[in-house]
């Protein structure tokens, strides 16, 4: 990871951290169970990744972080919620994230479907309410829209519907496409898109650009996502390494090797790369955050 990004990926991770603490309800209110599953989920955990793309692109456009800490939560609470679910037995049945018990182990079931259906709310609820976007009605409107369709049955949760249905079924390459797209590629899009319709006055040229830029990044960060739980291990994931095997869930290493599943990343962080020829110095550590998403170990 290069030093530039090494540095911005620390004050984004401390920036959303104190910024999800401030919007998640305390733990002392009732109903005291739900506020402390969503906070033992949200806080303290995961890699920022969607956070970080929304500050990295609202930094490229030039604008003030202040201004994105609404957009950076709403886009985490979404992806906590997803994980929540996803780790439930009637989906991926996991009992380890973020390097400790899951949800659903550390509360109970019931406690984590409501937490996932209460951290959901709470992100569009910021998108609506929150005062760090300071756009008018009308382009926080959009905002909601964005992330309403990247999370709904067209966007990730579609994906995850589709992931469930092809447990055991051998997809072709442009069916595994589609679900990645959906279950990932969707959210990690809508993060990009919405530091853009924060700046007032952007080119749609430059708009499109970013667009497929996260396009791309969003189906590698999934195909990154399956080759590292082929080959990384527990402790460096803080998940259970091997689970897609176990699960017979198709891959990208299942369905392309593992040589061609890393040549596809490499492949499309080089797609990246080309929808941001038109920019300058201001978009490294949007090429830095592409490379480290096809490098990183977990
Ligand atoms: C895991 O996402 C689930 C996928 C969509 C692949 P992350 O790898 O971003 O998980 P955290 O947030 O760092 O825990
Ligand atoms: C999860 O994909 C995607 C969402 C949570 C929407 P995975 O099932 O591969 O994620 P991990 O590997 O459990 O983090
Ligand atoms: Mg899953
Ligand atoms: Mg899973
Ligand atoms: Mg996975």
């Amino acid at each position: 990871m290069s030093n530039a990004l090494k540095e911005y990926l620390s004050f984004c991770q401390n920036r959303v951290e104190t910024a999800l603490d401030q919007r998640l309800p305390v733990a002392h209110i009732l109903p005291q169970k739900l506020h402390q599953a969503m906070r033992y989920s949200t806080l303290d955990g995961g890699k920022r990744m969607r956070p970080m793309l929304t500050y990295c692109t609202g930094k490229t456009l030039g604008l003030n972080p202040d201004n994105l800490d609404g957009l950076a939560c709403a886009v985490e609470f979404i992806h906590v919620y997803s994980l929540i679910h996803d780790d439930l037995p009637a989906m991926d049945d996991d009992d380890l994230r973020r390097g400790k018990a899951t949800c659903h182990v550390a509360f109970d079931e019931a406690t984590a479907i409501l937490a996932g259906d209460a951290l959901q709310a709470l992100a569009f609820e910021t998108l609506a309410h929150d005062p760090s976007i300071t756009t008018n009605a009308e382009t926080r409107l959009k905002m909601i829209t964005t992330l309403s369709r990247a999370c709904g049955s067209q966007g990730m949760v579609g994906g995850q519907a589709i992931d469930l249905e092809s447990v055991g079924r051998q997809l072709n390459l442009p069916e595994l496409e589609n679900m990645h797209i959906h279950k990932t590629g969707a959210l990690i899009r809508a993060s990009v898109n919405l530091a853009a319709l924060a700046k007032a006055d952007i080119d749609p040229a430059v708009a499109s650009q970013l667009d497929h830029y996260a396009k791309c990044i969003g189906l590698s960060f999934q195909v990154k996502d399956d080759i590292l739980d082929e080959e990384s291990d527990t402790a460096t994931l803080g998940k259970t390494q091997g689970k897609d095997k176990d699960n017979n869930k198709p891959t990208y290493p299942a369905l392309l090797g593992m040589a061609g599943a890393k040549q596809k990343a490499r492949e499309l962080h080089e797609m990246a790369m080309d929808n941001l020829g038109a920019f300058g110095e201001e978009a490294q550590l949007l090429r830095d955050l592409s490379l480290y998403i096809i490098e990183r170990n977990h």
